[in-house]
């Protein structure tokens, strides 16, 4: 099938619209720019809702740009979200596109990280219509942008939390271990660990050297620093910070450091995902989602939206996809020099 969009550009195209995976704050915000941008171009916009999930149990409904209204500075989406393991099933796939063409929409843009822009990826293989991605996605682990919506707000969650712990652990003298968001990305971590201070961070990418923290604890308590902060991603230990402190007690109070009595965890989990988006987001949500909007009706098809530099960029999916975001090394070798 010729897309539409290819032939008939500037026709009244029908777009619709979804966000999937994880939320994050600013999905909202993209959602607004995509449906003032396509309003903007003459088109409409069609909110599909529980993200592909909608479209295989035909949960949608035309979005102008009054429902957009309010939306701006509001956390997790309006259109809700899903993780949806149906559609693993090309069968499932099949029926996903198959409504997309009873209900006549030219173009899908998909909000979400990197899960979703796999599934957008699959959809934009077996339809004609033009299929386009929005990076967004706390984790900020997705290729083909430099950061991704949602990142800069879940930091700053995380940092004031942190902020906040800081204070505390002085006060009593105390080690603290404190997990935030990152299954398989330390992104969030390694972020907030130099915007925190702390005196050690941990990330799944690189391979947990037990010895070398217990060392590190040490060395800070020689120099008189009792109380640390050390940063734990989720998937830098198997049983996470509590995983951790439980595995390093005894070499620590071998030492005559911090025991149970003296350590405490915290883990922030989901309150990373949740809140209003910062400036940052907002502006950021609505850039990528005004470029899609654009690109759809201008015909553009299997590409990711996101930013380099300043930038806002288009790459396809299939090289976004293949792209292994690396940790930037320099700034964890800061975490370790800055802990002075
Ligand atoms: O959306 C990304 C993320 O928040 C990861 O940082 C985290 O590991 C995961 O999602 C948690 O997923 P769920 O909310 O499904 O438990």
């Amino acid at each position: 099938m010729t897309p539409r969009a290819v032939t008939d550009r500037f026709s009244h195209m029908r777009i619709g619209v979804l966000t999937s995976g994880g939320d994050a704050p600013g999905m909202n915000a993209a959602i607004r720019a995509v449906v003032r941008g396509v309003s903007a171009e003459g088109g409409e916009t069609i909110g599909i809702r529980r993200g592909f999930g909608g479209l295989i149990d035909c949960l949608h409904a035309p979005l102008g740009p009054r429902d957009v209204a309010n939306i701006l500075q509001r956390g997790g989406s309006i259109l809700d979200t899903s993780r949806e393991p149906r559609f693993h099933d090309p069968e499932i796939r099949r029926a996903a596109v198959a409504t997309l063409e009873r209900e006549g929409i030219d173009a899908l843009i998909a909000i979400g990280g990197s899960g979703t822009q796999q599934g957008a990826h699959c959809i934009q293989e077996e339809w004609g219509g033009c299929v386009l991605g929005v990076a967004s996605t706390i984790d900020n682990d997705l290729g083909g942008t430099d950061t991704s919506i949602g990142f800069d707000t879940a930091c700053n969650t995380a940092l004031e939390a942190i902020d906040r712990i800081r204070d505390t652990a002085n006060s009593l003298d105390r080690l603290f271990f404190i997990e935030v968001m990152g299954r398989h990305a330390g992104f969030i971590a390694l972020e907030v660990a130099v915007g925190g201070g702390a005196e050690a961070v941990l990330l799944p990418e690189i391979e947990l050297d037990t010895g070398w923290l217990v060392e590190v604890i040490r060395s800070n308590h020689e120099r008189g620093k009792i109380s640390c902060i050390v940063v734990v991603a989720e998937g830098a230990h198997p049983g996470g910070a509590r995983g951790l402190l439980h595995e390093i007690e005894d070499p620590l109070e071998s030492l005559g450091l911090a025991g149970s009595a003296d350590a405490r965890v915290t883990i922030l989990g989901h309150i990373q995902r949740g809140g209003n988006p910062t400036v940052r987001d907002r502006v950021l949500a609505s850039r990528l989602g005004m470029a899609a909007a654009r690109a759809a009706h201008a015909g553009k098809r299997g590409l990711l939206f996101g930013v380099r530099g300043n930038v806002v960029c288009e790459t396809s999916f299939d090289i976004a996809l293949a792209e292994k975001k690396e940790i930037d090394r320099t700034l964890l070798d800061m975490v370790n020099t800055l802990a002075g």
